[in-house]
């Protein structure tokens, strides 16, 4: 499985040098210079924990959660206090685990944020189905959310059995929305589950945008090695073919694609991961900036006795070669199905077309890409194929670190 991704990583990178990832780390982070710098805050808990959940979160304690709120206000502190002013971020992402569990508390940790960085593009919260009342709804809108990622996973009671949740109430949740309204509302949807037909799934697309949803998540079901789902992954032919549907279907109703696995029947786009520099705060929360790569401790206690000690939480960094740092850049700017060639150029100073002129000869030849003033748009089939090695990528690379930091709070290295 990992050939795929170790081939095209050397060709990529035109090295044979794989991703190393060291038991080291930096206490000052060099994010100073860094432009279009989105935040990730992680709450690990949930009030119970799902089997096919690869996040780093455990069973809620309200004890816990207080004095890892704390040690999380520390890490606030210790990062965006390293640069004198106020560093301009464009999007704040809550996720979990279960963040609503700490919305007593959000308002301080938006307080310690908004202490370091001046946040322009709003603010996003991960919701468990269960979260969306009007109380908390509220208590999150007064805080300054703007937006929300709902995990329904399917609106059909006989799905919500097989991954081990409660069914969905669409009629309260659907009220508790239209009471308490936010800019974006964004229903995460699961797909390829066993038994799962073109019918089931159109109809979870149509529920997702009748219930309050302005934008809806359709993810691929993933079986990691290292969770306890047992629900079988489904075969490839039916996957590929559900997915050529759904997608032609969500293109027919005439919602706009905004990412691989996202659709909006608006102009609302929701997405945590395709920033090109990010920070991230808490348990596993990752980092990503000019020239690295540095993911915090899974584990909570650990995350704290760092932290009381005043040092980063910090697990893991690797530090890119520069074409590392482009292959990691064009994976994620792909994700948003569109490469801005100007926009790469901006970020590393040289022309895409230098660095990956073949590449994108080739792309445009087999028709994944077309391309107009600069701008690489994947076709719909490029989005196939992209959507297929996302898989091998998620299981050949998530896979083998989250399986390794959940079992070790500081592994001593990796390679990928
Ligand atoms: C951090 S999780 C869940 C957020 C929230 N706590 C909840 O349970 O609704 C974010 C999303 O990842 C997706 N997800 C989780 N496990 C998955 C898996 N094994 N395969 C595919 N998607 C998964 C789900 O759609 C989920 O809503
Ligand atoms: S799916 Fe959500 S509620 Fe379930 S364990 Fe994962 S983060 Fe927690």
């Amino acid at each position: 499985m990992s050939i795929i991704t170790d081939l095209t990583r050397m060709w990529l990178t035109r090295s044979i040098k794989p991703f190393t990832f060291r038991n080291e780390y930096d206490q000052v982070l060099p994010f100073e210079d860094c432009p279009d710098l989105g935040l990730y805050v992680h709450i690990p808990f949930c009030r119970t924990l799902c089997g096919f959940c690869p996040y780093c979160k455990e069973v809620y304690d309200p004890e816990r959660m207080d004095r890892y709120l704390d040690a999380l206000i520390r890490e606030i502190h210790l990062v965006g206090g390293q640069y004198p002013g106020k560093k301009r971020a464009t999007s704040l992402y809550f996720g979990g685990g279960t963040p609503a569990l700490a919305a007593g508390r959000l308002k301080e940790v938006l307080d310690a944020l908004n202490q370091h960085f001046a946040i322009t593009q709003g603010i996003g919260v991960e919701l468990h189905p269960d979260d969306v009342t009007v109380p908390i709804l509220s208590t999150l809108r007064d805080a300054g959310v703007t937006k929300l990622s709902i995990g329904v996973q399917s609106f059909q009671e006989k799905y919500q059995r097989l991954l081990g949740r409660a069914p969905v109430d669409r009629r309260a949740m659907s009220q508790a929305l239209a009471q308490v309204p936010f800019e974006t509302v964004s229903m995460d949807l699961i797909f390829a589950l066993p038994g799962q037909t073109l019918e089931d799934l159109r109809a979870d697309v149509d529920a997702a945008f009748q219930t309050g949803g302005n934008h809806m998540a359709i993810y691929p079901f993933i079986d990691f090695t290292f969770t306890s789902s047992g629900i079988p992954p489904m075969g490839k032919g039916a996957k590929r073919a559900l997915l050529d549907q759904i997608t032609r279907y969500c293109l027919e109703k005439g919602y706009v694609r905004t990412s691989i696995w996202t659709f909006s029947s608006g102009n609302t786009s929701y997405s945590s991961m395709t920033r090109d520099n990010f920070l991230g705060f808490g348990c596993s929360a990752a980092t990503l900036l000019a020239r690295q790569f540095k993911i915090n401790t899974f584990s909570v206690d650990q995350y704290r006795g760092r932290l009381d000690g005043g040092a980063l939480p910090t697990a893991l960094t690797l530090r890119f070669t520069l074409r590392q740092r482009m292959v990691y850049y064009l994976f994620w700017a792909a994700y948003s199905t569109r490469v801005n060639a100007r926009a790469f150029e901006a970020f590393f100073g040289v022309p895409l077309k230098k660095m990956y002129g073949f590449e994108l000869w080739l792309a445009k030849r087999l028709g994944f890409v077309t391309q107009r003033d600069g701008v690489y748009e994947m076709t719909l089939k490029g989005a196939f194929y992209y959507h297929y090695y996302e898989n091998f990528y998620t299981l050949s690379y998530i896979d083998r670190m989250w399986g390794l930091m959940g079992r070790q709070a500081f592994p001593d290295g990796m390679e990928l």
